[in-house]
């Protein structure tokens, strides 16, 4: 058995089928992330020219370890498929040139109302607080869009950013987990978890700040 969500509880079957539904129709982010939207085969290409930047493939243990546009296709229709069955989407935002400048990999336990989402941001928009506000983006998207209850995490041991940019959202270090890249191979990593109430009390305690 996979060892996260580590906290599993139970939601509604309405409550379940509404998150099915709500994955399966979503088109855009619409959030902070200007353009950030559902991945579609014609973006294969785009999507290489971010992940394959040494600084990001290997820190990431979801995606294949050979990316160029055909993994990048296969990718892309797995996460179109799983979104037909309302499990899990891939965003990717763009700038004005058409190079993909940030991606999320977002993961759907609809049964326990908990989601986990991946993602990086371009090598040359790295370290300027862009990474930071798409964490923020894909909290906001899990939280106050697609309305789980719960959002948990994986960070590989050594990701200092990712483990600074999670602390800063309010994610909870909860021990570690085994996480298992595509090709099966083991990843030992950090695990996280964030409620959606805790998450509400910290924006109104900062909002009120
Ligand atoms: C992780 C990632 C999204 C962070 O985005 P970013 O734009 O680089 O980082 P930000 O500028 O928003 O800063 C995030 C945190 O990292 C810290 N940071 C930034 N540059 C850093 C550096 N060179 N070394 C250490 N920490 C750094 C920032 O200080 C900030 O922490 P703080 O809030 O405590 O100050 C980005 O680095 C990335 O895409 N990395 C490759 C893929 C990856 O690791 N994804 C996450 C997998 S779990």
């Amino acid at each position: 058995m996979a060892e996260i969500p580590k906290t599993r509880m139970s939601v509604s079957a309405d409550e379940a089928a509404r998150l099915r539904a709500f994955t399966r129709n979503a088109e855009w982010m619409n959030g902070r992330i200007a353009g950030a939207r559902v991945a579609q085969p014609k973006d294969a290409e785009a999507l290489a020219g971010l992940l394959s930047d040494p600084s990001i493939g290997p820190k990431i243990y979801t995606v294949p370890s050979v990316i160029n546009a055909a993994t990048m296709s296969a990718f892309i229709e797995d996460h179109l498929m799983q979104r037909a069955r309302g499990e899990g989407i891939l965003f990717v935002s763009f700038n004005t040139d058409g190079a993909a400048t940030a991606y999320f990999d977002v993961e759907l336990w609809p049964e326990w109302g908990a989601v986990k989402f991946g993602g990086a941001v371009r090598a040359s928009r790295q370290g300027r607080g862009f990474g930071g506000a798409c964490g923020l983006a894909a909290v906001e998207w899990c939280f106050d869009q697609l309305g789980v209850a719960r959002i948990c995490e994986t960070t590989a041991l050594d990701n200092d950013r990712s483990i600074r940019l999670l602390s800063r959202l309010g994610f909870e270090q909860l021990g570690q987990v085994t996480a298992y890249r595509p090709d099966g191979t083991p990843r030992a990593s950090l695990y996280w978890e964030l409620e959606r109430s805790r998450w509400t009390e910290g924006r109104a305690v900062r909002r009120a700040g």
